[in-house]
């Protein structure tokens, strides 16, 4: 008899935390390597949600809470979709979970049953198509390319529906690409899902305040009031208030579906940490102001990123809309051989030889189910960028 379960061999361990943990250890052996594996801010969580965190631990909210979070932060949820997404919620129509991932897992295990499908468009956040299989579902994976932005078409949403089609996982701005879609581009999305009421759409909103050049975020439940009892709008802490190690996401949907993942929630992990929900309730009540002045610093990044790599013989690099990633295509560089004489025949051989003869640490495309291509995390400081980028040009400079 197998000590490890089945379930657990439908699953690959996350490919981004190996690539830090590779970038780690040769920075522990003494190598120089910058880091642009990260997904999460550099900035720090600010202040006045410090101070709120501090206060609860004083004021002894140490204790557990309601499984799917206190009233406060419900509250402060449902203000929130009220303000910035016109989107009217009741906190019995909230979860508040120990992560957007959490929140994603609790919706897809509570919902799959075999052979259910989900529609992921790639390239995707590399948790979704596992997440899938641990809850018994099948993936469906629709390829996207740099030459339309990296955004599923009406018509590829609609080829890949069947009946056997549960949810369509929605990601924008997204994680790798950093793509997000207009209110038009939405709207073609949504009008193919209007006519297939059995499909579900679980919308991550993490990156919904990660916007730059005027770029309007819009969410499928705000551009198509229709599908508002059948959709999950997911968001969280984590991006924009710099809150990764905190742990706090949430959603809002109908009802039923979010007491099936309070069900589940309740024999997990119970409520997510009681002060870091204290900490949600001021960063999302508390002052928005240093929202923008982040994000000019990361749009300043990624301008000179993107012009740092579109420098570099064989890449080309889109400019995207939002989140602190960019995903530019090396086809310019495939089958050739870099100076320590490795054949970049795929885009995993093109990041391990970046590392291990340049010192950069990016994630490989494979990863995140479209090659061949690499993401760059620009949350780093424009110094290590700028060294990063002439480092990738120096690899490049050297196939042939
Ligand atoms: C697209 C996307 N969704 C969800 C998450 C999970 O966020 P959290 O850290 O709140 O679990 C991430 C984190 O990398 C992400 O990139």
């Amino acid at each position: 008899m197998p000590f490890l379960s089945d379930t657990l061999a439908r699953v690959s361990p996350s490919p981004t935390v190996a690539v830090s943990q590779k970038a780690m250890e040769l920075k522990a052996a003494g190598h120089d390597v910058i880091g642009l594996g990260a997904g999460e801010p550099d900035f720090d969580t600010p202040d006045n949600i410090k101070a709120a965190a501090i206060a609860a631990i004083e004021a002894g909210k140490t204790k557990y809470t309601a499984v799917d979070g206190i009233p406060e932060v419900k509250l402060a949820i449902c203000a929130k979709f009220k303000r910035e997404n016109g989107l009217d919620y009741t906190p019995s129509q909230v979860t508040v979970s120990t992560g957007g991932k959490q929140v994603l897992y609790n919706a897809l295990l509570a919902t799959l049953n075999p052979g259910d499908e989900v529609i992921i468009p790639a390239p995707y956040w590399v948790s979704y198509p596992d997440m899938v299989r641990l809850g018994g579902g099948e993936p469906v994976i629709v390829e996207t390319t740099l030459e339309d932005g990296f955004r599923i078409s009406p018509e590829a949403l609609e080829a890949a529906i069947t009946p056997k089609t549960k949810w369509f996982i929605f990601n924008s701005p997204s994680n790798p690409t950093g793509a997000g879609y207009g209110h038009n581009q939405l709207k073609a999305l949504t009008d193919v899902l209007m006519r297939h009421p059995h499909v579900w759409v679980m919308t991550d909103d993490m990156y919904e305040h990660l916007a730059y050049d005027g770029f309007q975020f819009c969410t499928p439940a705000q551009v198509e009031p229709g599908l508002y009892d059948r959709t999950l709008t997911v968001n969280g802490v984590s991006k924009s208030y710099a809150m990764t190690g905190w742990r706090i996401g949430y959603a809002a949907g109908p009802e039923h579906l979010i007491a099936a993942m309070r069900k589940l929630q309740s024999q997990s992990t119970t409520n997510p940490c009681s002060i870091s929900q204290w900490a949600t309730v001021e960063a999302l009540n508390g002052p928005q102001e240093f929202l923008a002045e982040r994000n000019e610093a990361f749009r300043k990044r990624r301008d000179l990123v993107v012009a740092g790599l579109n420098a570099c013989e064989g890449i080309t690099c889109a400019v995207p809309e939002g989140a602190f990633y960019v995903y530019p295509s090396i086809a310019g560089c495939i089958g050739k051989t870099s100076a320590g004489g490795t054949l970049i025949d795929t885009d995993e051989a093109f990041a391990t030889a970046l590392l291990e003869e340049h010192g950069v640490a990016v994630v490989f495309g494979a990863a995140f189910g479209l090659s061949p291509y690499f993401r760059v995390s620009y949350a780093t400081s424009d110094e290590a960028l700028t060294e990063a980028c002439n480092r990738i040009q120096a690899f490049c400079a050297g196939l042939s």
